[in-house]
């Protein structure tokens, strides 16, 4: 166990360093020695970010003077979300940590030692205390629990508890390559036992890795949460229109629409990295987009004038709603990003609108729960732009939601639709 916890450290100290947890993760992970179970780092490196709150509390209280070797004090952080959250023996955590904290740095592994005991021999006294701050009961930044208790005066507590515990696995089962009765009958004879919750979305029961399920290679399904597939249905789509998805990768959205709808659809990507992905995901569901590899901005010279019946537009955010599955951001954001959000969000709106045909409908979608991002950058477009009226959504009765943002639940992630007809 002490190679998981190690590379959990160094994991965990890249992301308190700025970096994104898959970065990080790739990158510790891709020299590692073939005994090191990459299940057993993420399973750690994820709870551990979870109840960061706890640990931060904790190691403020028994440790006096600032560890000065950033790895070793995210060693500390492992082992006691090991000793709170997990299943082991405290002798085994404690004996693992120290043969790990010995190959970060032999000279101070005992103190990693000492702090451990200590914890241990007033565990229960200290974690009483972790109700006595905000960061600690709910693990999240204190800025963070604030601005929610202000946006969601009901439902702040729900939302934050939500975005700690393990996400649902949704498939969306591609209809063009198998009907859902047909599929359905595979899992079942392949023991996997699964909830259907719309037409062709079902949650996985146990999680478990991709390629795992029958049918991924031959593009029986994709991986996508049931809120963000509401999106093609959000878009009132008919067979035949011109339609832009001015955000598309990795090409969730892009592949959902075009497995239900037979429309002329341009996927336009900033990223070449990412758009990468969309082309992957095209060929193994048997899809295809006109793929374009270049932003949205004011110039938009890769556009043909042919105005857009709909455009999707799933902008870049916080990722606020879905926190459950990157449990980095929420030790990664800062309450000024905010600002830089709904700034470009606004540009991206603004620079997607000439796009669209008169009578034409956008879709304005984020993963945030937030509004700086959703409300407040629609408010601003919308006394920009007179010909835009903002419609309604039909939410399926299933789905939490507060308006137009949705809020995270056991089915769904929180994202946040609004459409805007041009007039
Ligand atoms: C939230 S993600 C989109 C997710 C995608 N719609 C899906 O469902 O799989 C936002 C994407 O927008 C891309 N992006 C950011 N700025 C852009 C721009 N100016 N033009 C086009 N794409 C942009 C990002 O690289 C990122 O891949």
């Amino acid at each position: 166990m002490h190679e998981s916890q190690r590379y959990a450290a160094i994991i965990i100290d890249k992301v308190l360093g700025g970096s994104n947890l898959d970065l990080a993760f790739d990158k510790a992970l891709k020299n590692s020695d073939e005994f090191v179970q990459q299940s057993q780092v993420k399973a750690i490196t994820y709870g551990t970010l979870r109840y960061m709150g706890q640990s931060n509390y904790l190691i403020d209280i028994l440790i006096k003077n600032k560890i000065e070797n950033r790895v070793l004090e995210s060693l500390i952080h492992v082992a006691i979300y090991q000793l709170t959250q997990e299943a082991h023996s405290d002798f085994t955590v404690v004996d693992q940590a120290v043969r790990a904290a010995k190959k970060i740095d032999f000279r101070k592994s005992n103190l990693v030692n000492a702090v451990l005991r200590n914890f241990l021999r007033n565990k229960e006294a200290l974690i009483k205390g972790f109700v006595k701050q905000s960061e600690s009961k709910y693990n999240y930044p204190l800025w963070w629990v604030d601005k929610m208790k202000e946006q969601y005066q009901e439902h702040w507590e729900d939302i934050l508890r939500i975005g700690n515990e393990h996400p649902p696995m949704t498939i969306r089962i591609n209809k063009k390559n198998i009907a859902v009765e047909k599929y359905v009958v595979i899992l079942n004879d392949n023991n996997i036992s699964f909830r259907l919750i719309h037409d062709n979305a079902l949650i996985i029961e146990t999680p478990v890795n991709v390629q795992d399920i029958p049918g991924f290679d031959e593009g029986y399904f994709s991986v996508q949460d049931y809120g963000a597939q509401l999106a093609a249905n959000f878009l009132e789509l008919k067979d035949g229109q011109l339609v832009l998805d001015a955000c598309a990768a990795p090409g969730g959205k892009t592949t959902s629409i075009l497995e239900s709808y037979d429309v002329s659809l341009v996927s336009l990507e900033i990223n070449a990295i990412r758009a990468k992905k969309i082309d992957e995901n095209l060929k193994r569901l048997g899809l295809r987009t006109n793929l374009v590899k270049q932003g949205l901005d004011k110039e938009n010279l890769w556009w043909d004038k042919k105005a857009f019946d709909r455009i999707l537009l799933d902008v870049p955010c916080s990722a606020s709603g879905i926190v459950r599955r990157h449990v980095d951001i929420k030790w990664l954001r800062r309450p000024a990003d905010f600002i830089n959000f709904g700034k470009n969000q606004l540009e991206l709106l603004n620079n997607a609108w000439p796009l669209l045909k008169e009578n034409g409908k956008l879709l304005y979608v984020t993963c945030s729960v937030f509004q700086e991002e959703n409300n407040d950058v629609v408010t601003a477009f919308c006394k920009q732009h007179q010909d835009a009226k903002r419609g309604g959504l039909q939410f399926p009765e299933s789905v939490a939601h507060l308006k137009n943002q949705m809020l995270p639940s056991k089915n769904h992630d929180g994202l946040y639709y609004e459409i805007l007809e041009k007039n």
